[in-house]
């Protein structure tokens, strides 16, 4: 057996029990524990409390020292595109200059851009970025993550992408439909071809598929006959949806019953009642609009209906080059007018909901994931407060310390 006690920390917060997704009132509903420690065995929490608890251990027990550290559940980000090769650093100093994302879209810049580097990386130069990403993100507290597929949209690169993924310990989606390659006229002719020489495959690799619903990408019938297609094969389903524009992603999504529709930046008054009476959970992704100088998502609004949030990185090298959901929580608190307890339980059980995981992961609980972040902190609200800073001291993962600054 192998045992891990974290001891003597100043806090533990941690989403209280009940059924996920939490809503309304209860996203704010956040145990804390003063001078606390957390036991892992064997990958899972055996316990955690206050220190006054803890009864002596009998053989061997690796120890961490707590003192100065609060823990909160590792961090899971349940929409993240990691399968790039090559950057857009080019892109980004031109939208600084006031090039819009969706003028470089049109221009064959964008997303094809990272679709020609990521074609071009080979499967070996894939597996490489998507290992880097996935330091990246565990460093910034990120124990469960999601991964997009959608910078190769030829068969290989797709099916390569979500092997990397898989490899790397992420949970893979199929984004298929993420634009149209170049060697298709048209979407319609390019969906014709994914759904006939891709998804067979990718509905056993993936556990999700995904679509972006967007002008220059996808419309509603091309959105609802690929998903139907990836329902009908057995995947879960997402959307990226009113990024830009309302054009029916929500009601799509509740009418197919998708595991979520994210983005949201150009959701109005009805798409916010419509989320709010579904089972559809809204992810937000904060650091998107922020890279593009985009308006922030409707969260507070979305929060007060009782629709089920939750908090994403999209790290992505062209909206959203950012895999810090610290970072995130701080612009939930800021941008998006959450407290922090709101902000950790929606990149934590909100999340793992998403990913159909909340059961695991998301929570600091016997039978739980043994997945904790140290933050280097006298409150755990830290998490949220330190603007960008170096939150995160340690991260364990299946109780073991797969990190430490
Ligand atoms: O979620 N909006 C579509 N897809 C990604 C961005 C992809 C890119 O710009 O490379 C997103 O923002
Ligand atoms: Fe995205």
């Amino acid at each position: 057996m192998s045992r891990l006690l974290v001891r003597d920390l100043e806090q533990l917060a941690t989403p209280a029990p009940g059924a996920a997704p939490a809503r309304g009132e209860r996203l704010r509903d956040v145990t804390v524990v003063e001078h606390a420690y957390v036991l892992c065995e064997d990958g899972l929490i055996a316990a955690a409390g206050p220190m006054r608890d803890l009864r002596p251990l009998e053989g061997e027990v690796e120890e961490l020292d707590g003192r100065g550290f609060c823990a909160v559940p590792g961090l899971v980000d349940c929409h993240t595109h990691p399968a790039f090769a090559g950057d857009r650093v080019g892109e980004f100093a031109l939208r600084a200059g006031g090039a819009s994302y969706q003028e470089l879209h049109a221009a064959g810049g964008g997303i094809l851009s990272t679709v020609r580097a990521t074609r071009a990386a080979g499967r070996r130069g894939l597996r490489e970025a998507v290992e880097r990403h996935r330091h990246w993100l565990l460093r910034a507290g990120t124990t469960t993550w999601e991964g997009k597929s959608g910078y190769g949209l030829d068969r290989d690169t797709e099916l390569d992408s979500l092997r990397a993924i898989r490899d790397a310990g992420g949970i893979p989606s199929w984004l298929g439909a993420h634009a149209v390659p170049p060697e298709f006229d048209d979407a319609d002719a390019y969906l014709d071809f994914a759904l006939a020489e891709v998804l067979p495959t990718a509905a056993e690799l993936a556990e999700a598929a995904d679509v972006f619903l967007e002008r220059g990408a996808f419309d509603v019938a091309q959105a609802r006959r690929y998903l139907l297609a990836c329902r009908e094969s057995g995947l879960a389903l997402r959307l990226h949806g009113d990024q830009f524009t309302e054009l029916g992603a929500v009601a799509l999504a509740i009418e197919l019953g998708a595991r979520s529709v994210d983005h949201l930046e150009a959701t109005g008054a009805d798409g916010i009642a419509a989320l709010a009476s579904s089972d559809v959970t809204a992810v937000l992704l904060p650091a998107s609009a922020l890279f593009l100088d985009r308006p922030m998502p409707p969260a507070r609004a979305l929060a007060d209906a009782g629709a089920a949030i939750a908090l994403a990185t999209d790290f992505n090298p062209g909206s959203a080059f950012c895999e810090s959901l610290p970072l995130v929580c701080s612009l939930a608190a800021t941008q998006l007018h959450l407290s922090p307890a709101e902000a950790l339980t929606a990149c934590t059980l909100n999340a793992a909901h998403v990913l159909a995981r909340a059961d695991r992961v998301g929570r600091i609980a016997p039978g739980y994931a043994a997945d904790v972040v140290l933050l280097d902190a006298p409150d755990w609200r830290y998490l949220a407060y330190h603007l960008g800073g170096p939150v995160v001291a340690a991260v364990v993962h299946a109780g073991r310390v797969a990190w430490e600054r």
